[in-house]
């Protein structure tokens, strides 16, 4: 495993993040943990969370999987030090006016909440999940800083900011002369190129921003899982994953196949992943594997280097710029 830093800061991550959408979800406390053990005893020292995990599941209050990696840190005695953890805010987490959003008033609940269920006293990135048209940006960010001068958090980042609203946080912080932005997660793959590569790469390439994208398999479509005229697989990302169903996308599933199989049997999730890492822009893309074995695959995207040409052909079959 290797560590790159952290957007223009000193932090090292390693070069995958673990995402953990799916502990409490598609994963139970066994496997979780099992995935947490091998994940860290890989190297992978930067874990991505978010209060509202999995809330979205019936009888779930929301905040599942920080508690999962918060008893995981606890009965494993992780130093806290050897892991960055990630969570979010912003996610409807009760039924109140003020129970989401990015207000003062919510961000200082939710960081405590979060806090509590970690079991830490620190979150080393603390992400705005998603923008919040009804908040005035100067009031989040005077928020966030807050925290960080607290030593609550320790980097603020964002999520699937569009770029105008990036600028302008970017800006405001500079105004303010307080802590910014230092990082972005866009939704980004090779069937999911174009909303990062319009605007968003530039930004984070002029501000030096780190760059960790989820859903590098497109949720399970870059995988080979999904075959055309076949019968989908039984799994609740079934539907995200039917979204990219389409003649282009096929078409690039069989040439991604090809090439991982010349390259010596690579899957083709591990080619996915592979064409992400080869970007000198982003920092780690965030991987979801629901269990040991598909994390295990997406580790083993480490040992596939990709040449130019044929990055190349990756990059055609998934154009966006020239496709109807
Ligand atoms: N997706 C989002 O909306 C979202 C939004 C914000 C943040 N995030 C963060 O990003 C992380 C990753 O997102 P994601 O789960 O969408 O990532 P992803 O890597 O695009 O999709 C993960 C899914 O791909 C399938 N998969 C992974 N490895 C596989 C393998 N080797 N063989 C076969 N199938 C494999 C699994 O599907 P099955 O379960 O069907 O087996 C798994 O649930 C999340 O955990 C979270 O931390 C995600």
């Amino acid at each position: 495993m290797q560590y790159r830093n952290f957007g223009r800061t000193g932090l090292k991550v390693s070069e995958l993040c673990l995402g953990s959408m799916q502990f409490g979800w598609t994963a139970n406390e066994q496997t979780t943990f099992q995935v947490l053990n091998a994940a860290f005893d890989a190297g992978i020292n930067f874990i991505d969370t978010a209060d509202i995990y999995s809330r979205w599941v019936e009888g779930n209050p929301g905040g599942v999987s920080e508690s999962l990696i918060g008893n995981w840190m606890k009965d494993n005695h992780i130093p806290r030090d050897q892991v960055i953890i990630a969570t979010k805010v912003r996610g409807r987490m009760g039924a109140g006016p003020n129970d989401e959003g990015l207000s003062r008033a919510h961000i200082f609940n939710a960081v405590e909440n979060s806090l509590q269920r970690l079991q830490t006293d620190y979150i080393d990135l603390y992400q705005t999940h998603a923008y919040d048209a009804t908040t005035p940006i100067d009031e989040t960010l005077l928020a966030l800083n807050d925290l960080v001068r607290q030593g609550k958090v320790r980097y603020i980042g964002c999520y699937n900011y569009p770029g105008w609203r990036l600028m302008q946080a970017l800006w405001a912080s500079e105004r303010m002369d307080i802590a910014r932005y230092d990082s972005l997660q866009p939704h980004y793959n090779l069937v999911h190129r174009d909303e990062f590569e319009r605007e968003l790469s530039d930004i984070c390439q002029t501000y030096a921003l780190g760059v960790i994208p989820y859903s590098p398999l497109g949720g399970g479509f870059l995988t080979g899982k999904y075959r055309q005229n076949a019968q989908p697989p039984d799994s609740p990302r079934a539907r995200g994953a039917s979204r990219y169903f389409n003649e282009r996308n096929w078409d690039l599933l069989g040439k991604m196949e090809t090439l991982g199989r010349e390259k010596g049997g690579f899957s083709i999730s591990q080619v996915a992943l592979s064409w992400l890492l080869s970007n000198p822009l982003i920092t780690s893309p965030i991987i979801g594997p629901r269990n040991s074995e598909q994390l295990e695959d997406n580790i083993k995207s480490l040992d596939l280097h990709l040449e130019n040409e044929e990055l190349q052909v990756l990059n055609d079959a998934s154009d966006w710029k020239h496709s109807t």
